[in-house]
């Protein structure tokens, strides 16, 4: 495991950092990716086997510039975590095609361009892609049009690159995260809502980062060396219930 090497997407905070720990702590190298260049020094300050690189990964230049500068710094790549995303909500007619587009950018078009980026170093590894969606792809909710839309398609892109990839041995999930208590989730989540998720998730709290990261590692891992195409949801068990569940708390 010594010279396995993973690559983080929004590594500079939230799931991402705490993904990046994980993985250093299980022996991965980790190149970590994110846009906010003074967070993610910050981030990666003091981390062994660990390297930050700035980009931006809506930007189809500076994901072409950065595959190669990690393969130069770490030699191979094994694993990618197509973790960066952004969370804009809002009602359908008041989402003006700006917003839906910066959803679009980050959320969708930069797992694409990643991923798309680091094939032919996952194909010299048969290495893995976990991309991050959200319980949000996998139910519509209000205020969602764009954030939701985005992480449903990063599902069916997750589906399409384990279908493409598997001859080459490259596996690929899809991670569906619960409400965890970022700066992302924070921003957009007023005490109503978080009281909503409370009520409406068995587990009736809030997942942690790490959580998720153990989730991701996993996937990324020879444990899961027979798993592909494959969408889990880490959410209390949100995703499982339908109606009357705070009625029977009661
Ligand atoms: N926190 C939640 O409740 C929750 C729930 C479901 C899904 N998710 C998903 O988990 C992922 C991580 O979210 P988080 O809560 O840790 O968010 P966060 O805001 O704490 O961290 C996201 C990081 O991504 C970086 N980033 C954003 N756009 C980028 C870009 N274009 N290029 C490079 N870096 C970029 C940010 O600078 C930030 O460091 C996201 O994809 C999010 O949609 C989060």
């Amino acid at each position: 495991m010594a010279n396995k090497v993973a690559l983080v997407t929004g590594a500079a905070r939230g799931i991402g950092l705490a993904t990046v720990n994980l993985m250093l702590a299980r022996g991965w190298q980790v190149a970590m990716l994110d846009r906010d260049a003074p967070e993610l020094d910050k981030a990666a300050r003091g981390l062994d086997d660990a390297m930050p690189f700035f980009c931006d990964v809506s930007s189809e230049e500076q994901v072409a510039e950065t595959i190669p500068a990690i393969l130069g710094r770490f030699g191979r790549l094994d694993a990618v975590v197509n973790n960066a995303g952004v969370a804009e909500f809002g009602p359908i007619e008041q989402t003006d095609f700006a917003m839906w587009r910066r959803v679009m950018d980050t959320n969708l078009d930069g797992v694409f361009l990643v991923t798309q980026a680091a094939i032919p170093a996952l194909k010299d590894t048969r290495g893995s892609i976990v991309n991050i969606a959200s319980i949000s792809g996998l139910r519509a909710s209000t205020l969602r049009v764009a954030y939701g839309t985005s992480k449903a398609a990063v599902i069916q892109l997750t589906r399409q690159q384990a279908a493409e990839l598997g001859e080459y041995g490259i596996r690929a999930n899809c991670v569906c995260p619960g409400p965890v208590r970022t700066k992302l989730a924070m921003a957009v989540h007023t005490q109503e809502i978080i009281d909503a998720y409370h009520d409406a998730i068995p587990l009736n709290r809030y997942g942690s980062e790490i959580e998720i990261a153990e989730v991701i590692a996993f996937l990324c891992s020879d444990q899961a060396s027979y798993v592909t195409g494959q969408i889990i949801a880490s959410d209390g068990g949100f995703e499982s219930t339908g109606v009357g569940l705070p009625a029977l708390r009661s």
